[in-house]
């Protein structure tokens, strides 16, 4: 994985365990670092001799913000996001790569968007939701954002300014709120959305459209009670910030072919385009894509190489693969159906395999 050296230049603390960093991009990165709202970063750094990379949404909109900004909360014992919020300041410099990710994809006509958060979930958010309203394109926006306490809610002042838009609607849910607190009690679970949902489409009247992020359960809640509502899958994007995904497929893997499809049969080779290099390598019988190009040292994308992480992300743009269905967690059939993979959850299926790491 490439890395770049960003310096921060501004941090705010965001409640009691979490804090956003502010990164700048130098002018001669400016195309390294471009980005959609709710792409992520990874970040290297080492921490008791071990190299550690983790991935972070940008919390910024790039339409709209100079500095990259990244918006950390603290996990009970974690490494990487303590030394973030605790230790690193204004004037370090933090090692990140390009953003990639595939959260959020633009909308061919105005769309009710629904923004389902919880915690750190706000991240990804925050930037969509401020990049659709200065498209200016007719949507409506619905976030609704799950916490504990009012001082656990991050990004509020962001959040809170979004409902100044008459086409945007913010409600926070909190679980632990104290007796003065008259917003929504509870969690965004199915109760909430089975009361909200009906309300929420007549005061629209546009084809919905949902965006998930949060503790994975939380998600597949909030994912079953739209399906139900009526929702297609393909309407339903999550990103998922959880370390385990993936123990066992419990469904056959899931055929993937490009536009040019080619031959199948045995693989005799995979050639990766990433940035402006073209790896080749010729996989061993079973091995993943993403297997076969670390083998030869290609510099692709990569972080967990179990599908959690979206960071290997990319395009099979000649022939053919089989991708295990935990993919379905990051991905939805129309993102399969468009070519799109990710590379360490995918067999090639074809004699020639073309895969491109940038085409996302
Ligand atoms: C695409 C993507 C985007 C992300 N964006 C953000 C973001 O914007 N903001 C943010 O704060 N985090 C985000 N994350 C999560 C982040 O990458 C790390 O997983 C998280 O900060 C924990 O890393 P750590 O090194 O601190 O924990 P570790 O030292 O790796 O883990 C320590 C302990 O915490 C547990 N743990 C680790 N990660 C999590 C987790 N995510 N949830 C619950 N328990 C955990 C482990 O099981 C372990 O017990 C994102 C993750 C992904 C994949
Ligand atoms: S390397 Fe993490 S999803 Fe493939």
């Amino acid at each position: 994985m490439t890395t770049y050296p960003l310096p921060v230049v501004g941090k705010r603390i965001e409640g009691p365990d979490a804090a956003s960093l502010w990164l700048a991009v130098p002018q001669d990165l400016a195309s390294a670092f471009s980005y959609r709202a709710g792409q992520f970063v990874a970040i290297e750094t080492e921490i008791g001799g071990e190299t550690l990379v983790r991935q972070y949404s940008l919390s910024s909109a790039p339409e709209l913000d100079r500095d990259l900004r990244i918006t950390v909360k603290k996990v009970p014992d974690g490494r990487v996001s303590s030394w973030l919020v605790d230790e690193v300041d204004k004037g370090d410099v933090l090692e990140v790569a390009s953003p990639r990710g595939l959260f959020f994809k633009p909308h061919d006509g105005p769309r009710h968007v629904l923004l389902l958060a919880a915690g750190s979930g706000v991240a990804p958010m925050v930037p969509i939701a401020r990049s659709l309203l200065e498209e200016g394109t007719g949507h409506a926006i619905t976030f609704a954002y799950g916490n504990r306490t009012p001082e656990s809610i991050i990004l509020k002042d962001e959040v809170d300014a979004l409902a100044g838009d008459p086409s945007v609607h913010v409600e926070h849910v909190l679980s632990r709120a104290s007796d003065g607190w008259d917003g929504p009690r509870g969690r965004i679970d199915r109760d909430y959305l089975d009361a909200g949902l009906p309300a929420w489409a007549e005061r629209s009247g546009l084809p919905p459209v949902a965006y998930l992020c949060g503790p994975e359960a939380f998600m597949d809640v909030a994912e079953s009670a739209l399906l139900l509502f009526g929702l297609g899958q393909s309407d339903i994007r999550r990103e998922s910030f959880d370390l385990v995904l993936t123990d066992e497929d419990d469904e056959p893997p899931i055929p993937v072919t490009a536009a040019s499809p080619g031959e199948t049969g045995d693989c005799e080779r995979i050639s990766a385009v990433v940035g402006t290099e073209e790896v080749e390598v010729t996989p061993r019988p079973g091995e993943s894509i993403l297997d076969a190009l670390l083998r030869v040292e290609a510099e692709v994308p990569f972080s967990c190489q179990e599908g959690t992480c979206s960071s290997c992300i990319s395009k099979l743009t000649e022939g053919s693969a089989e991708v295990r269905s935990v993919v379905l967690k990051t991905l939805r059939q129309d993102d399969l159906d468009e070519g799109l993979v990710l590379a360490c959850l995918s067999k090639p299926t074809s004699r020639f395999v073309r895969i491109d790491f940038d085409d996302i």
